[in-house]
């Protein structure tokens, strides 16, 4: 099959080679992509957020799947133009990825459909906002309503922190603190059908020990040897089936991956955040485990025959990934400097360019990351880092504690 892949990021070139590791995809083309990715793809340029433009290049490169990477295309309706056009795609309706798209309505439908989730409200005024950090005990989640790329989210021990944060962004979410170790879990689905991913935990703070402030993610593991045996059982039935059937009764049945971000708390596990794509940087240690071809997995979400589709398989071994970050990021990030020891196997791209004189540069706050596995998570931990000893960038830096919590057995149930 041929097959068109939307986007630019790190979950994007994981995406692709995935799938141009699967045989039965003869082509692949990736739009707009990055100098990482064009290592496998042939590279198109396209507005990932114009469903016209998508819905033509689809049409033109004769593609019989499109994946679609990042949220802000589906919350665009860049899915919905291209199914109009008659081509399969990976990646829910403008509707359904609402679930991402607005906090509120992810909130609605998991009160409607009894998920396990935190209290909240949702406030546009000061004195609301006023009324709901009184309703909870410190530490305070303020969280933006819309889309605001893994940084819209406010966790402080500070009220005047938590209500400038309120202000600054207008409509807002405040709930409940979650304590307990964060999972994120990954579900491909055809709006019936569901098959979960293995589980993975992201780093989502800058900084060592779980300090600084909140980013995309800095790096993250697979698999979770301390999760409790029959998490990825309940959280499919406490969770993601009862969503799903919600999704359904709504008319927007939801398809592709359902991006399940969880805590585990002592009442058990409850839902952070839905997101309506592959995490970024989990997919990459995800899919360096999964090994069922990528192509077909995400083809029979596409044509809803995942039910059929035979079950998963995976590779023996854990996988560590490690973000390389722009100097100043998640502040406006530092681009355009040189990045020496790019070019490697394991190596994912995320905001790279390359320069008229061919050198590849930074061209974002989440520049790259390392991918690694090994035959436990200490091995794989070390292959990450070696790896990314290989790379020089100017001004970058990392968090140096990933996955070591894990392998020291300080992670708390
Ligand atoms: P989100 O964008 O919703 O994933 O939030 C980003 C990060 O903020 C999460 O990964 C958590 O670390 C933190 N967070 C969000 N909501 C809560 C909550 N209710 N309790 C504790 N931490 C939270
Ligand atoms: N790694 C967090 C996210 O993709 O939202």
């Amino acid at each position: 099959m041929r097959v068109l892949l939307i986007g630019s990021g790190g979950r994007e070139h994981a995406l692709a080679v995935g799938l141009a590791a699967d045989p039965s995809v003869e082509q692949l083309v990736a739009a707009p992509g990055n100098p990482g990715i064009a290592a496998v793809a042939t590279l198109r340029d396209v507005k990932a957020t114009d469903p016209a433009a998508v819905a033509a290049l689809a049409v033109e490169v004769a593609a019989d799947l499109v994946v679609i990477g990042p949220e802000a295309p589906l919350v665009a309706g860049v899915a919905d133009a291209v199914r109009a056009a008659g081509i399969a795609v990976f990646g829910p309706s403008a509707a359904a990825a609402e679930l991402e798209g607005s906090k509120t309505f992810a909130k609605d439908v998991m009160a409607a459909a009894g998920v396990p989730t935190a209290r909240s409200f949702t406030c546009t005024t000061a004195e609301e906002v006023s009324a709901a950090l009184t309703a909870f005990a410190p530490p305070y989640v303020v969280k933006n309503d819309g889309l605001a790329a893994g940084k819209g989210v406010v966790v402080t021990d500070s009220l005047p922190v938590a209500a400038q944060h309120a202000a600054d962004c207008g409509r807002v979410v405040i709930e409940e603190f979650l304590d307990g170790p964060e999972v994120s879990l990954f579900v491909v689905t055809d709006g019936t059908a569901a098959v979960p991913l293995m589980p993975a935990q992201d780093f989502k703070r800058a900084l060592d020990g779980d300090e600084g402030p909140n980013t995309g993610g800095m790096g993250a593991y697979a698999p979770l040897e301390w999760a409790p045996a029959d998490l990825v059982e309940r959280v499919m039935a406490e969770t993601v089936e009862p969503t799903l059937a919600e999704m359904r009764k709504r008319g927007t049945p939801f398809s592709g991956l359902l991006y399940v971000g969880l805590a585990l708390t002592g009442d058990g596990p409850r839902v952070i955040e839905f997101n309506a794509r592959f995490g970024d940087p989990e997919t990459q240690v995800v899919l360096a485990l999964l090994a069922s071809p990528l192509g077909a997995l995400l083809n029979a979400s596409a044509t809803g025959t995942l039910a059929d589709l035979p079950p998963l398989r995976w590779h023996d071994g854990s996988a560590v990934t490690v973000v390389v970050a722009s100097h100043n990021y998640p502040g406006t990030p530092r681009t355009g400097d040189v990045i020496e020891g790019g070019e490697v196997p394991g190596v994912i791209h995320a905001g790279t360019a390359r320069r008229a004189d061919g050198a590849l540069v930074s061209a974002g706050g989440r520049v790259l990351s390392v991918t690694a596995t090994g035959p436990d998570l200490a091995a794989a931990r070390t292959a990450a880092y070696d790896l990314l000893d290989g790379v020089t960038l100017e001004g970058s830096h990392h968090r140096t504690d990933i996955a070591l919590a894990a392998i020291e057995g300080r992670i708390k149930l």
